[in-house]
């Protein structure tokens, strides 16, 4: 059958049933909101300006991970939003060139490209599923948006077994994992980061309950500003990492 065929079949089908079961008035004011709703998976916008493809939304079952624990814990890919990029980016208040970015799930690029048009030390692209990877190495030979101040590269792997480089860094995450990952990844990001004196920021997108609880079991990670929007997918919550010895004692 033809894709557009199913595709009638099935909203039919969705159509008729919605109707049964809430009334054709809420059916119609619900197909309202969602026609009139911005899908971020249809956004080419930020492709149309720089000859990529970091559109769309790939499911977990997609990503290609061997591992079966990877699957549960690994959270679907979908880009932020450059503006949502640069706005966090902007916010943090820092001389770019003392941090280095790291995008902790960097998928297909995006937010990488957006960090590295502002001079950090370094932008670094860690990702878990291999055809998501292959999809930033490609976007990174085609993109020809306006220049980059900062070179960017891409590492390929469990953020679990990420090397964080030395110096002031800045982790984006954007819900890219499960709370059990997420801890042990703060776990490994504590027990490196008192290495050295630095400063170690984390701008969390979607931050929603099941991420802040995972924060909240560890007080070293200091919740720094929350702003909220009224689309759930862009509240955001910055962290900062603070030794134990600079926090306040427990009352
Ligand atoms: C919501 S997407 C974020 C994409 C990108 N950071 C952005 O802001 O445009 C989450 C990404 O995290 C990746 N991911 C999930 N688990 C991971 C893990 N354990 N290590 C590295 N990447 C992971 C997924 O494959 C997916 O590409």
């Amino acid at each position: 059958m033809p894709e557009s065929q199913s595709n009638w079949n099935n909203f039919s089908r969705v159509f008729r049933e919605s109707v049964g079961l809430i009334g054709l008035s809420m059916t119609l004011r619900y197909l309202l909101i969602w026609l009139l709703s911005y899908k971020p998976y249809d956004d080419l916008s930020f492709d149309r300006a720089n000859g990529t493809d970091t559109g769309g939304m790939v499911p977990t079952r997609d990503l290609d991970l061997e591992d079966e624990s990877d699957r549960w814990q690994s959270n679907l890919y979908l880009g932020s939003p450059a503006r949502v990029t640069r706005h966090i980016i902007e916010s943090l208040d820092i001389n770019y060139r003392d941090y280095s970015f790291i995008d902790y799930g960097s998928g297909k690029g995006r937010a990488l490209f957006v960090a590295a048009r502002y001079p950090f030390r370094r932008v670094v692209g860690v990702e878990i599923s291999p055809p998501l990877h292959a999809a930033a190495e490609a976007n990174l030979a085609r993109y020809c948006g306006s220049p980059l101040q900062s070179e960017i590269s891409l590492w390929c792997g469990n953020a679990l077994d990420y090397p964080l480089p030395t110096g002031n860094l800045v982790l984006h995450m954007y819900h890219p994992f499960g709370p059990e990952v997420l801890g042990q990844v703060l776990d490994h990001i504590s027990a490196t980061a008192g290495d050295q004196p630095r400063r170690i920021l984390i701008p969390y997108l979607f931050s929603i309950g099941v991420a802040k609880a995972v924060f909240r079991e560890r007080p070293e990670f200091v919740r720094v500003r929350d702003e909220l929007c009224v689309n759930n997918l862009y509240r955001w919550t910055l962290y900062e990492h603070t030794p134990a010895d600079a926090l306040p004692p427990a009352p």
